[in-house]
């Protein structure tokens, strides 16, 4: 399956629409690595929210199989396009749809999916150039990096279903450990998945999951401890050995 994957081809492209870089082949090997628990979890619905050039719907459809039903969405109409033609080429199939995040979506999928996956335009910029048109919204993040992010956060918590689970890139300039305790709060414990050192960047593909510790911290029902005091010694325990992880994926 992975020699498949990594026999994607780019079947087309547009100067606008966002090619497979780093962060796009980092979250496909943090599927791959949690292939194993994917496929136990027989997904019945998954979703991409920001497909690109559709490198990553298409991997995880390989990798989960096609008795899954498959969404992609991306604000980009060349993007949908470009997609399209990257899920045909490799025999699979997903709905695409354009749209801002999954905005007209959320009354039908609410509740629903049961994968979510996403490589959010994270790099920190003015905000003023976050939501262009064109290719700088592929990456432009706005302040910290986290403007779209901080807008995905409460639309994944509304569509995922019970079982289910997100997988997301963030850098670390993100602040990836507030992102994972905003999680927490909602319910959701956390864990990295790969960490990738790239010559510019240093990214974390993190996977979370609604945890029954989890909730019952966020109605603080568990009295010894903080959620946030929780929350923090979970995240620098992974965080610290970043450092040690140059050019590797270290798998948690
Ligand atoms: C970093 S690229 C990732 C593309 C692809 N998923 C990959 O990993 O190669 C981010 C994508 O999100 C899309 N995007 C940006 N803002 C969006 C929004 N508000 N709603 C939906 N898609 C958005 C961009 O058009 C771009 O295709």
């Amino acid at each position: 399956m992975s020699s498949r994957i990594a026999q994607i081809r780019l079947v087309s492209s547009h100067p606008e629409v966002y090619e497979p870089c780093d962060d796009s082949f980092a979250l496909v090997d943090a599927l791959l690595a949690d292939r194993k628990n994917l496929l136990e979890h027989q997904p019945t619905l998954c979703l991409e929210l920001g497909c690109g050039s559709g490198y990553v719907i298409t991997s995880l459809a390989l990798i989960v199989g096609q008795e899954a039903h498959y969404i992609a969405t991306d604000i980009n109409p060349h993007a949908v396009r470009v997609a399209r033609e990257t899920l045909e080429a490799h025999g699979v199939h997903a709905e695409l749809i354009t749209t801002n995040i999954a905005s007209g979506l959320e009354k039908r999928l609410a509740g629903l999916v049961d994968v979510i996956v996403v490589n959010p335009p994270y790099v920190p910029t003015p905000e003023d150039e976050v939501g262009h048109e064109g290719i700088a919204s592929a990456w432009a993040g706005g302040e910290n990096g986290r403007s779209v992010i901080d807008k995905i956060l409460p639309v994944a918590d509304n569509l995922l279903s019970e079982k289910g689970w997100l997988y997301m890139v963030t850098l670390t300039e993100n602040n990836p450990s507030e992102i994972c305790l905003q999680m927490k709060e909602k319910g959701y414990a956390s864990r990295i998945i790969v960490q990738r050192l790239t010559e510019e960047e240093n990214l974390q593909i993190i996977k979370f999951w609604r945890d029954f510790d989890s909730q019952l911290e966020a109605k603080g029902m568990v009295a010894n401890k903080t959620v946030s005091s929780r929350v923090m010694e979970s995240l620098l325990s992974q965080f610290h050995i970043m450092p040690f992880l140059r050019g590797s994926n270290k798998q948690q």
